[in-house]
């Protein structure tokens, strides 16, 4: 059994040895760029994690990491294009640092490439393992398109916002752990209950991002913090204070999401003040701690050694309060 601290070092050596870089090198540059730029890599963690737990071999994962995170850093390619972000992992994001086409192209091949590494590699359920990759890959275009959507709509609740998360982000952690427990050919009952976990640790995880890209230091998260608030995106934060807001800071509220054209730098600042006003970083915490907690008790109610769900419990553990 490898330690958390072992997986991670087991998906840096896999990254290390693996190149991006082909022709035309317009192409697979940016690629190579993003993959090498690194980020916690917690989905190809989950593959390896989930497939150990239920006695699987890193060799026969191998691949199937190294796909998750091409096709996560797929998604980044075209979020921080959509999303207008300028910086991702501390460095220029893609559109930026080439154009948008190159982000378009370099995105779309990646999600190929992903497909690819998956096929590589025989597997008894492979359909079954392709079936949930691809499922997970169409529930993250459906949470993309919800918040987009949900920009230049005024009406969103935050069911409709958990539902929105659900898609975009924790159907991929959860998919991550199914497919490293399918490849171990985990008991159906043990693969859904990992899902379930997969699905409240990704909400935890989204409203930690949302928090951070308000409070966040931009050294550390390696993002543009604010850019929430500029994009007028219903995360939880203005969702939950235009419950908790007096009467005037909501009214404020309501018109600095819907048509404020002044200064952007401004704008963020005025909402933050607002946030302050009601503590809103106290109500994300609890709303993660929600989460949080649900995730451990689907942890808990999988019938195996303790020991083997010790990886899962300290990258609980790690992502709580973390900073990037
Ligand atoms: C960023 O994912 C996108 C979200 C779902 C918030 P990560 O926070 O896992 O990004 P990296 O891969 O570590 O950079
Ligand atoms: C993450 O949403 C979802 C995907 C990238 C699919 P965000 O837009 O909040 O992610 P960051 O903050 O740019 O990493
Ligand atoms: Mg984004
Ligand atoms: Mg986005
Ligand atoms: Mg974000």
């Amino acid at each position: 059994m490898a330690s958390l601290k072992e997986i991670l070092t087991t998906v840096g050596t896999i990254f290390e040895q693996e190149s991006f870089l082909s022709e035309p090198k317009e192409l697979y540059e940016p690629i190579e760029y993003t993959l090498r730029l690194g980020g916690k890599r917690i989905r190809p963690s989950l593959v390896i994690a989930a497939n150990q737990m239920f006695g699987g071999s890193d060799e026969e994962v191998h691949n199937a990491a190294i796909g998750i995170e091409v096709f996560h850093n797929f998604t980044l390619l075209h979020d921080d294009l959509m999303d207008k972000s300028p910086l991702r992992r501390g460095k220029e994001t893609v559109y930026r640092k080439w154009n948008e086409n190159t982000a378009i192209l370099s995105g779309d091949t990646m999600f190929a490439l992903a497909w690819r590494y998956y096929l590589k590699q025989p597997h008894p359920q492979l359909q079954e393992i392709l079936n949930c990759f691809n499922e997970t890959a169409i529930g993250v275009c459906e949470g993309q398109q919800y918040d987009m959507n949900f920009e230049s709509c005024n009406d969103i609740t935050i069911n409709d916002y958990m539902e929105m998360i659900r898609l975009k982000t924790a159907v991929l952690l959860a998919g991550a752990l199914k497919i490293g427990a399918l490849y171990a050919q985990a008991p159906k009952e043990d693969v859904e209950r990992l899902y379930n976990f997969g699905i409240h640790f990704g909400l935890a995880f989204q409203l930690q991002d949302d928090l951070l890209d308000a409070y966040g230091d931009v050294a550390v998260f390696g993002k543009q913090t604010g850019q929430d608030i500029r994009d007028n995106k219903k995360t939880y934060l203005p969702l939950r204070a235009m419950e908790l807001a007096s009467q005037t800071d909501k009214e404020e509220l309501k018109k600095l999401f819907t048509n404020f054209d002044g200064d952007a730098e401004e704008k963020v600042s005025r909402v933050l003040a607002i946030y302050s006003h009601i503590n809103i970083q106290e109500e994300v915490e609890k709303a993660i701690e929600k989460e949080m907690n649900m995730a451990i008790s689907e942890l808990n109610a999988i019938k195996i050694d303790e020991e083997r769900k010790q990886p899962l419990r300290e990258l609980l553990n790690t992502m709580q309060g973390r900073q990037s």
